[in-house]
């Protein structure tokens, strides 16, 4: 056990479990996710889970499961398709873990998930938290599962304001009920996501307030305590709309880095000053910029316009800033209407709009 977490005593981890799993039969959304027992329906939800909301996901979720009805669908699916099916999901690497997973889950234990969060943790993309979110929700082991969710909670049912990971899940294992770790644990995400959320928690609808050691002392407001963040930094990009005598736009398909494997304009970072250097000489070949907030990057495509229906100014201009583009490993050409097969990042899918509203225009 751990050095200094104290853990509840046995009554108070009883009426801890009582109450949560009546808020979660009395309270619980009806999700998708949680109308099936297929282990591998519960693994793409956890995962489509990660960083995303549960409203982004529910359309996404019941789309991959027709599309993907099993690990063998998923696992001889090209990786085009696979991602293809997670745009606008973002965190792309998700998709590729899991279709890697499934090729593992295939070769190495006959295409059925392994049935313990221990097995769970061989499978690419499965973690500690999700893989006891599997182990107790599709398979009862009365494992913890502990998200950003659960830590919230945690850290206001015993006002701790940084609760390690070690403790976090010494506190998971403990309280998990035996009989329905799989509901008690998503009572635990209900409940954060519903009741116990950052800003403005509703203490008076929270079933376990009477129980709860910040709401006691005033300090739920200030638990847990927020994370000292790396700042996103801002970044300035050039892309290139560059169009053929057919109307064909050039497309790439990005290498290893951000959005790997997903198709985007050709694009080349710069300095913002350049970026502005560069949409004052393309004038009427600058077709304004597009912003994108990734997880640590601030991006702003400045959209230049070459080839053919452009001014020429847009080629000049990229020429004066020394173009060179960020390596890919495939290039084509494809009409408007094309670009929906691809899978591109929501950011290209604007930049996109972005061409095609021009091309509209001077038609
Ligand atoms: N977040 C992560 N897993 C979840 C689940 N099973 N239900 C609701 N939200 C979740």
């Amino acid at each position: 056990m751990t050095d200094s977490t104290i853990l509840p005593d046995a009554s108070v981890r009883r009426d801890l479990r009582r109450r949560l799993l009546a808020f979660f039969d009395d309270r619980a959304r009806d999700l998708p996710w949680r109308r099936t027992d297929d282990p591998y329906a519960i693994w793409v939800s956890e995962i489509m889970l990660q960083q995303t909301r549960v409203e982004t996901v529910i359309p996404y979720f019941e789309r991959w499961l027709e599309r993907f009805p099993d690990v063998d669908a998923l696992a001889a699916a090209p990786e085009a398709a696979v991602l293809k099916a997670w745009e606008g999901l973002g965190y792309y690497s998700r998709a590729r873990n899991l279709h890697r997973g499934a090729v593992v889950v295939r070769e190495r234990f006959g295409g059925r998930l392994p049935d313990t969060a221990e097995a769970l943790r061989e499978v690419p993309g499965v973690g500690p938290y999700t893989s006891g979110a599997i182990a107790s929700i599709a398979f009862g082991e009365p494992v913890p599962a502990v998200d950003g969710n659960v830590r919230r909670v945690f850290a206001r049912l015993f006002d701790d304001p940084e609760p390690p990971p070690r403790r976090l899940e010494a506190w998971g294992r403990d309280l998990v009920d035996p009989d329905r770790p799989g509901d008690f644990n998503q009572a635990l995400m209900e409940l954060g996501a519903t009741v116990c959320t950052p800003t403005s928690p509703a203490c008076e609808r929270c079933p376990v307030s009477s129980r709860c050691s910040a709401y006691a002392a005033g300090t739920v407001a200030e638990r847990p305590a927020p994370k000292k963040r790396t700042k996103a930094r801002d970044a300035a990009f050039v892309v290139r709309v560059d169009v053929d005598a057919e109307g064909r736009v050039r497309v790439v398909r990005r290498g290893p880095g951000l959005l790997q494997g997903m198709w985007s304009f050709p694009e080349m970072e710069v300095a913002g000053t350049v970026a502005e250097r560069v949409t004052a000489e393309a004038g009427p070949d600058a077709l304004g910029a597009v912003d994108h907030v990734f997880s640590h990057i601030r991006a702003r495509y400045h959209v230049v316009r070459t080839g053919t229906g452009s001014a020429g100014a847009g080629a000049a201009a990229l020429d004066a800033a020394a173009w060179s583009e960020s390596a890919s490993v495939e290039d084509r050409r494809v009409r408007g209407a094309e670009l929906n097969d691809l899978a591109l990042p929501v950011a290209q899918q604007r930049i996109a709009e972005t061409w095609l509203r021009d091309a509209d225009v001077r038609r």
